[in-house]
């Protein structure tokens, strides 16, 4: 048995002292019964509502997908005030992005309190392929295409790319497909300055075998239970 408080706190929903504030003030129900006394105890398998929401219970696991838009950060909190992946999902629960995208890029991120999960996905033994489509200025030459598909070393370590097609050109920008299995902050913009062009867009199109269909930017969906299995099982 825990107190109500610290049980509202450690579930994510709010500090132990605003749950302190909502409790006295009458927003909190346990079992379908209004509780104001600060010293009350509930266990794992009481049904706790505060100001109406219902509060997940403190194990339960949740995955999301998020179409990111730009000028959002990838992190749970930002000191800047910024929103973030997290601000997107309406959630009581904990959550985190799993891996990073930058400020301005757009695209596929998961986020989930599945912290298995999240390690296994970002453990670079995993392999998992994430595929982005860059808008570069310029275009690149045959011998930029083949230094690219030949691995570039950036910091001492081999990048390869598993896949690497130009889409379409105009007279400034190329737009370029690129699938690899790295996972550090700014590869993408770090392999393309490589060979003399800077990105000027990225949105990242899918992450293992998911996808952006029918999530608009801006957007969420819940990863089905079996998605979550098929993500599990690419160890
Ligand atoms: N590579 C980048 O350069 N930026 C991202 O956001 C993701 C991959």
């Amino acid at each position: 048995m825990e107190r109500l408080q610290k049980v509202i706190a450690n579930r994510g929903y709010c500090s132990r002292r605003k749950a302190e504030e909502l409790i006295q003030a009458g927003k909190v129900w346990v079992n379908g019964q209004l509780v104001t006394e600060l010293g009350f105890k509930v266990n794992a398998t009481d049904y706790i509502e505060v100001e109406g929401n219902a509060l997940g219970s403190a194990n339960q696991k949740v995955y999301y997908l998020l179409n990111k838009p730009r000028g959002v950060v990838s992190t749970a909190h930002d000191e800047k005030g910024r929103t973030t992946v997290v601000d997107l999902i309406d959630t009581n629960l904990r959550i985190y992005p799993i891996g990073r995208l930058d400020y301005d890029t757009t695209g596929l991120i998961l986020l989930t309190n599945d912290g298995e999960l999240a390690n296994l996905l970002m453990h670079p033994k995993n392999e998992i392929e994430k595929t982005y489509l860059a808008t570069i200025e310029g275009s690149l030459t045959p011998s930029e295409f083949y230094a690219l598909k030949k691995g570039i070393v950036l910091d001492n370590q081999k990048i390869v790319i598993d896949y690497l097609k130009v889409k379409k050109t105009n007279e400034f920008t190329e737009n370029v497909l690129i699938t690899l299995h790295e996972g550090q902050n700014h590869i993408v913009k770090k392999l393309f300055l490589q060979v003399g062009h800077k990105v000027v867009k990225l949105k990242r199109e899918s992450y293992a075998f998911l996808t952006l269909e029918g999530v608009p930017v801006g957007q969420y969906r819940s990863l089905t239970i079996k998605e979550v299995k098929k993500l599990y099982s690419l160890k």
